[in-house]
């Protein structure tokens, strides 16, 4: 095992922006990937690049994280193909624009579904496997709109308060199973990415910099719970 105690992991949206920078340093680390979102020529695209870029297996993983019968068999097939999984990143969510009183009953499920049903979907296909084998990770991308209320955003808070409040419940369950269990709540994160460094956004965090709080994380002793981790850029 790698010094960051893990060497499979499942990134939902690993594709695109935070995602693909936290895939990218895993890969960098030796870890195997499964990236999974639901557009697949970018997903195949980005599996291939840093396969060969990182000389690891990285598979593309078409799935909408919000139904459970695609989760159940996306991930049965991508255990079949590269072995279980010890590193779950929910990563995989989407933002809204709404005044409450104009907000669409769609709406509120599409982005409830989207960032607090799949991380629960998610969590439970990985489960079995960790607990099983008595190791795993779990990170969760949450947001500051897991810890605060903003106007115009009251599904995606409602939203990220949830994956929140089911992570700590969840490492009340497993944490002395081997499996830990971790949410970043960033601030700001300039996506896509900046072409260069000058078009850095003042105040807004970068992507490596999430990427780079995932490998921390990765990097504690066994026995080292870190609960949520507040991240804002200034
Ligand atoms: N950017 C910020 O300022 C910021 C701040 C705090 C937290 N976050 C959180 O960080 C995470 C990543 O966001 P990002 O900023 O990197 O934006 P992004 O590039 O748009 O990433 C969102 C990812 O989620 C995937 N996704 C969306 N709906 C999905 C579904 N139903 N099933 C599977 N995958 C789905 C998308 O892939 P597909 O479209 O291919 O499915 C995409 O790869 C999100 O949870 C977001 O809430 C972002």
């Amino acid at each position: 095992m790698n010094p960051l105690r893990a060497t499979r992991a499942l990134i939902s949206g690993g594709a695109s922006g935070i995602g693909l920078a936290i895939a990218e340093a895993l890969a960098s680390q030796g870890v195997e990937l499964i990236l999974a979102s639901r557009r697949q020529g970018l997903l195949e695209q980005e599996a291939a690049r840093l396969g060969a870029r990182y000389r690891v297996r990285v598979l593309p993983l078409v799935l909408d994280v919000s139904d459970g019968d695609q989760v159940r068999a996306q991930h049965a097939q991508a255990r079949a193909l590269l072995g279980p999984i010890d590193l779950l990143v929910n990563n995989s969510g989407v933002g809204s624009d709404y005044l409450v009183q104009d907000l669409p009953e769609s709406e509120w499920d599409r982005v409830m579904d989207t960032c607090a049903k799949g991380s629960f979907l998610l969590t439970r296909a990985c489960l079995p496997d960790m607990l099983a084998n008595r190791h795993g990770t779990i990170i969760n991308i949450a947001s500051q709109a897991a810890r605060h209320g903003y106007a115009r955003a009251s599904v995606y808070c409602a939203a990220k308060f949830a994956v929140l409040g089911f992570a700590k419940a969840l490492r009340e369950e497993v944490q002395h199973q081997g499996i830990r269990v971790h949410t970043l709540c960033p601030g700001l994160v300039q996506v896509p990415p900046p072409a260069c460094p000058g078009d850095r956004k003042p105040g807004w965090l970068q992507v490596e910099d999430l990427a780079e709080a995932v490998l921390y994380t990765l990097r504690q002793g066994a026995h080292v719970q870190l609960d949520e981790i507040g991240m804002t850029g200034i």
